[in-house]
């Protein structure tokens, strides 16, 4: 296999607060191939969307990045001029989030706003971006392109409005896509629906997808590999179907759980005992430490570095080893 797509490494992103700061992104590194779906998987709060965001500039403005670097195709995202990023973004990389009627113009007739994003990024002339516009508008599942290029996003129910989301983010046929929670805010059948539709888009263009979800179904139905994320770290690494076999971070544990127990009756209830917080200090142990069940007093003085645990198998966890000797 050839040079990652992207390649983000020893990512630190804080954010400052009147009264504090907020350690929201503490030494991510991972890295995604052409051709590959990798989804990112964690509670609310954990670090996803920002570890994402600031590495395409996309940060808030009261955040900085402290540490890091982002290879795209060989050049460093975060050391580029916002001119030269907003030019990557939306061309080489699609962005989809989790609400389209914050991203979409409720006064722009859809077929505009499709058309808008090529003729920006100089992808293609109008008569072709028309052309092109139709023919994603067909793709997504639009019935009567024609007729349905002058409708306004209020015209289209929220599972509608999200494939318009998918094809502005395609038009320009990106090598990456990246997708912030795309399902979350549709019920569980639009929810498949849009998934196998990008699924399909994917496969058929060869693109590579970054998933961001908080809900462990959906990445672990849509993607090849999965990390988990807790308090702006990573906690585990693996192939998909190896990770479903044989998971064994505690976190990862107790999120696997979880989905177990809800099933799919669509019950809320809570994963894991304690909620995610803010980290307002220099991280000193295992973010987790306060919620895990195995936590020792080293847990809570040392920083588990993520290593390597079996084969194509990553883990920051200092008891891996016996907790997966417990659970199994
Ligand atoms: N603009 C901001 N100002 C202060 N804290 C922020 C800001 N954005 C995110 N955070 C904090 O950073 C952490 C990570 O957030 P985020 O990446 O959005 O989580 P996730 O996407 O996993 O739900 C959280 O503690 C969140 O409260
Ligand atoms: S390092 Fe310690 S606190 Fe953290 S997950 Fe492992 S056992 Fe739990
Ligand atoms: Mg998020």
């Amino acid at each position: 296999m050839g040079e990652p797509l992207l390649s983000i490494d020893n990512l630190h992103v804080k954010f400052a607060r009147s009264e504090d700061e907020v350690y929201a992104v503490n030494g991510v590194s991972f890295s995604i191939n052409e051709n590959e779906t990798l989804g990112i998987v964690g509670e609310s709060g954990s670090g996803k969307s920002v570890t994402l965001m600031s590495s395409i500039g996309l940060l808030k403005e009261n955040g900085t990045i402290t540490a890091g670097t982002a290879n795209f195709q060989g050049r460093d995202l975060l050391k580029m001029h916002r001119k030269q990023l907003e030019d990557i973004r939306g061309r080489d990389i699609g962005v989809i989030f989790q609400d389209p009627m914050t991203s979409l113009n409720p006064v722009m007739r859809i077929g505009d706003q499709i058309m808008e994003a090529m003729l920006t990024h100089h992808y293609a002339g109008r008569r072709e971006a028309y052309d092109r516009t139709l023919q994603l508008m067909h793709e997504i599942g639009i019935p009567d392109p024609k007729t349905r290029f002058r409708s306004y996003p209020h015209e289209f129910s929220g599972g509608m409005r999200q494939r318009i989301m998918i094809a502005i983010a395609l038009a320009c046929e990106p090598q990456l896509l990246i997708a912030d929670e795309p399902t979350t805010a549709l019920d569980v059948t639009v929810q498949m629906q849009i998934l196998a539709l990008l699924q399909d888009l994917r496969r058929q263009r060869g693109m590579s997808v970054v998933m961001v979800t908080h809900d462990f179904g959906v990445a672990t139905n849509f993607c090849d590999k999965i990390i988990v994320m807790y308090g702006g770290r990573i906690m585990e690494v693996a192939e998909t179907d190896h990770f479903i076999r044989e998971t064994a971070h505690p976190y990862s544990i107790g999120l696997k759980r979880s989905i177990i127990e809800i099933g799919h009756k669509g019950k809320e209830i809570l994963p894991i005992p304690g909620a995610t917080a803010a980290i307002t200090e220099e991280p000193a142990g295992c973010p987790f430490a306060p919620r895990c069940t195995y936590a020792s007093a080293r847990c809570l003085q040392e920083v588990p570095e993520l290593r390597p645990f079996g084969t194509d198998h990553q883990i920051a966890c200092h008891h891996a080893e016996e907790v997966v000797s417990l659970v199994r």
